[in-house]
Formats: structure tokens, C-alpha cells, sequence
């Protein structure tokens, strides 16, 4: 098993190594530059079928349930078509409503989540068409499914999952083109996506680069008791994934808030015991994120910012993670990054067991 290791301390290490090349798997052979589209022959869709959804409705549990929102902010963004992700767990109990015109997309590293695959048997027994977004080839789900994309991020191991999630993002960016490229994205703008799907595995080794940094946040991240994530828009389901990173395998707890919502009522409970790492993209949300933070500051709140190099920060001192630019919409990819970084050498610093974090199994397949 040592083997396997490859030199790595933890399963959890080398597979966020690993991403660069499992990015380059994912996207092999699946960008047109003639049409500025993706090429995804296993969704079984044609054209005409892709256009006639009026709706999309993506499913999963856990980080693949956050990972699902950031696939429906890209998907109403590329493609201008509602979407909404919800947890899997609760799906079935709702008794909801199956519509014909609405893409059902699962969402599943193992395949084989029993919430998940009941919310596909729900979704085909009332007569809707349902595509998975899988990891493991052959599985429960993946076979369910009326057909799919598969992840190719290789075995992943650490019950914390992070190269199967990336790995979902770009396979949202890909299924946002698709379906963009069918109404009103043009060749164009298609273009300016592949371009920057391609660019991303090697922006992905630039923030890994960036370890002995990041490694010194977490340090420091790891003596607070609780922690808040906070992030607007695009970057509110990565602080949802940053906080459920740290809480899994670090034992603290790590709760994300929309930044907007913060004076709704959580900032009563900020003070120089509770900490922020604030996601700060260099998007239209960029001001009001500083003056989120310049309040924490002002209530003795220690801040951490994960954001890109042209954000203007002002007076505001805090400590930064910056990370490369992409195109705005697949900004939540590279953000997400150094959140696998800061709650692993969280927990490394506490000395927890990384790779088998109490009270958790890889892939939950009983109710
Ligand atoms: C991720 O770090 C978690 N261990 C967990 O939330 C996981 O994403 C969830 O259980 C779903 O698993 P799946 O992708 O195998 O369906």
C-alpha cells in the first residue's frame, strides 16, 4: 500500500498533486477548437435534445452536492438556463416534481452513494432523463444513468475528496458549453472558455507551488476553535467546500456564510477568537467583499483572503492566498485549491489521521 504512496505521506497529499495531470485526463479529447464546444458523446444528447431543456437540476451528497453549485452558477451563466443543485439526501422525501424539459445531472466521485442513486431511481421512475457526472467507471450510478461524463481522476483514496471534485468542476464547465453552444454562446465566447480550460492545469501546479505559504496559514488556522468561511455568488459554494474540508479532517468547526449575509446576523459572533477566510475574486463583487472584511476587521476578526493578484486591497492589511486568474466563470476551480492545502496541513499540524478521518467511510452506501 506503501507503494501506491509514491513518496507521499498521505493519500490526501498526492492526490491534490495529482490534479494538474488528472485535469489534463478529464479534458483529453473533449474540446472542439472548430466550434468552440465541448465534445461529450457520452451524454447520449443530440443538438436538438440539449436545446429542448428548459431547466437543469444537478444532485449529489456532501462536497459533490457543493461542487454541484458551482456547476449550476456556470451553467446559468454559459448556457442562461435555470439550474439549481440540491443535496441527494433530501431529494426523494420531497415526493418532487420530475419535469421532461429538465437535464438531471448526478453527481458522484464513487458511484455508488445511496442517496444519490436514489434520487436517479426517483428521477427515471417518473419518467425524467438523468445524466451522471461519475468517477467510477461501471458503477451503481454510472450505469443508472441514461448516460454520462466520467471524471478520469484515477483512484482516489483519502476519504477527503479532492481531485474528483476538481475534476467535477471542469466536468460542469464542459456540460455548461455544451448546452451554451446549443442556444446563445457564441463560437467566440465558447473559444475564450476552451482557451482557459486549457490553461488550467498548469494554473493549477502555479497555486500547488504556492504549499509552503499556504502551509503557514494553516498553522495558523488550526489554533482557532471555529472558523468562518464566507464568499459571494461564485464563491460561496467554495467557501462551502473550504469549511467542509477543514471540519472533515481537522475536527474544527468551519462554517461557510454568503459574505452578504454576515451582518443578517453572524457578526455578533465575530471577535479576535473567530477567524475569516474570505473568498475575494477579482469580479463585480470585489468591493463589497473588502467591506465585508473591513468589518471583521474593525470587531478585532483575524481575516484571510484567498484572491487574485489584481484585487486592490487598499488600507485593508490581511494575509492573502492569491491565485491565478482564469475567466470569471471558472473562477470557483483555481479558489478551491488552496482550501484542499489549508485543511490539509491544518489537520497535519494537529496530528489527526488524515487519510481516515474519524466517524467518515469514502462512500456512504447506506442510508
Ligand atoms: C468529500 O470530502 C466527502 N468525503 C463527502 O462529502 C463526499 O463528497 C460525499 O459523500 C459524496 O461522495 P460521492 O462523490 O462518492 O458520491
Amino acid at each position: 500500500e506503501d507503494l501506491d504512496l509514491g513518496g507521499f505521506p498521505h493519500y490526501m497529499a498526492k492526490e491534490i498533486q495529482e490534479q494538474p495531470e488528472s485535469v489534463e485526463r478529464m479534458i483529453r479529447g473533449r474540446l472542439d477548437d472548430r466550434f468552440g464546444v465541448a465534445r461529450l458523446d457520452g451524454l447520449n444528447l443530440t443538438p436538438r435534445e440539449l436545446r429542448g431543456f428548459s431547466r437543469v437540476k444537478i444532485l449529489g451528497c456532501g462536497s459533490a452536492y457543493y461542487v454541484g453549485q458551482i456547476g449550476a452558477t456556470m451553467i446559468e451563466e454559459l448556457a442562461r438556463i435555470p439550474a439549481d443543485a440540491e443535496a441527494a439526501s433530501e431529494f426523494r422525501y420531497r415526493n418532487p416534481i420530475i419535469e421532461a424539459d429538465t437535464l438531471y445531472i448526478a453527481v458522484s466521485q464513487s458511484g455508488e452513494t445511496i442517496d444519490t442513486a436514489f434520487a436517479v431511481e426517483e428521477i427515471k421512475r417518473k419518467g425524467g432523463r438523468v445524466v451522471g457526472l461519475v468517477n467510477v467507471v461501471g458503477s451503481t450510478i454510472a450505469r443508472a444513468c441514461d448516460g454520462g461524463v466520467y471524471l478520469h481522476a484515477g483512484p482516489e483514496i483519502a476519504v477527503a475528496s479532492t481531485k474528483a471534485l476538481t475534476n467535477m468542476a471542469v466536468g460542469f464547465a464542459l456540460i455548461a458549453l455544451s448546452l451554451g453552444r446549443v442556444r446563445d454562446l457564441s463560437n467566440a465566447d465558447g473559444q475564450r472558455i476552451i482557451d482557459a480550460i486549457r490553461a488550467l492545469p498548469g494554473q493549477i501546479k502555479a497555486v500547488l507551488d504556492d504549499e509552503p505559504a499556504i502551509a503557514e496559514h494553516a498553522k495558523a488556522a488550526a489554533t482557532a476553535k471555529s472558523l468562518f468561511f464566507i464568499g459571494r455568488v461564485r464563491g460561496f459554494p467554495v467557501a462551502r467546500e473550504g469549511a467542509q474540508k477543514f471540519k472533515e479532517i481537522s475536527y474544527r468547526h468551519a462554517e461557510a456564510y454568503q459574505t452578504s449575509e454576515l451582518k443578517h446576523g453572524p457578526l455578533a459572533l465575530i471577535d479576535d477568537s473567530l477567524p475569516t477566510v474570505a473568498i475575494v475574486p477579482a469580479d463585480e463583487l470585489a468591493d463589497r467583499n473588502l467591506a465585508a472584511m473591513q468589518q471583521i476587521r474593525a470587531r478585532g476578526g483575524a481575516v484571510l483572503a484567498v484572491t487574485h493578484e489584481n484585487v486592490d486591497f487598499g488600507e485593508l492589511d490581511v494575509p492573502r492566498i492569491v491565485v491565478p486568474r482564469t475567466e470569471p466563470e471558472l473562477d470557483p476551480i483555481l479558489l478551491t485549491i488552496p482550501l484542499q492545502l489549508l485543511a490539509y496541513h491544518a489537520a497535519l499540524t494537529l496530528g489527526y489521521d488524515i487519510d481516515k478521518p474519524r466517524n467518515l467511510a469514502k462512500s456512504v452506501t447506506v442510508e
